[in-house]
């Protein structure tokens, strides 16, 4: 029987490649519709795992709060010089420490206007706020500007090897008398 194929000069093998290319799926080279739901779902099964396995090692690793030690040794209150403010601890503690002719104390230094961090002024011996200008005395008074208070002072004692011990969780406000208690200065 003459076909197409012979009609244009393709010979009897042409003839015998149709039934085996009409036999192959439509989409092949292609996924099918069963491959692609089947790589769907799993697709889907390895969201899910990592997920799983990430909510797994978040809770094998739980958060934690670092809170920052709340006191530290300062150094024998020899190493303060009379009637100096030592900005040693300024830094790393935001605590000033200073020693008068009879006691030393621990200024937390913070504005009590709206939290700035002042700066001493040797020469005016004064503390004075950057942000709006209040000021205050060594002993942490305030004396100008908008500073409605004082500075607040923290806890200071003394450590069995004889270093002087500043504890920030403990403070003491010249406005409810606390200045006067014991741990608001320590006598040397
Ligand atoms: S924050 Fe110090 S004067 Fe305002």
């Amino acid at each position: 029987m003459t076909t197409a194929a012979n009609a244009v000069g393709k010979g009897p093998e042409a003839e015998d490649e149709a039934p085996v290319a009409a036999a192959r799926p439509r989409s092949a080279g292609l996924w099918s519709r069963r491959d692609f739901f089947g790589r769907l779902s799993w697709g889907g099964f390895s969201i899910v795992s990592l997920i799983s396995l990430l909510a797994g090692m978040r809770s094998a690793f739980p958060r934690v709060l670092f809170t920052p030690p709340q006191s530290f040794k300062a150094g024998l209150p020899t190493d303060f010089t009379v009637g100096e403010v030592s900005e040693k601890f300024k830094r790393e503690h935001r605590v000033w420490i200073i020693r008068n002719p009879e006691a030393i104390y621990a200024l937390f230094a913070k504005c009590t206007h709206l939290g700035c961090t002042p700066r001493w002024l040797k020469t005016e011996e004064k503390f004075k706020c950057p942000c709006h200008g209040s000021g205050f005395y060594m002993s942490g008074i305030n004396f100008e500007g908008p500073a409605p208070r004082p500075l607040e002072r923290y806890r200071v004692a003394l450590a069995e090897d004889g270093q002087l011990v500043v504890d920030m969780s403990v403070k003491y406000l010249f406005e409810k008398g606390d200045w006067a208690k014991p741990g608001a200065y320590l006598r040397v």
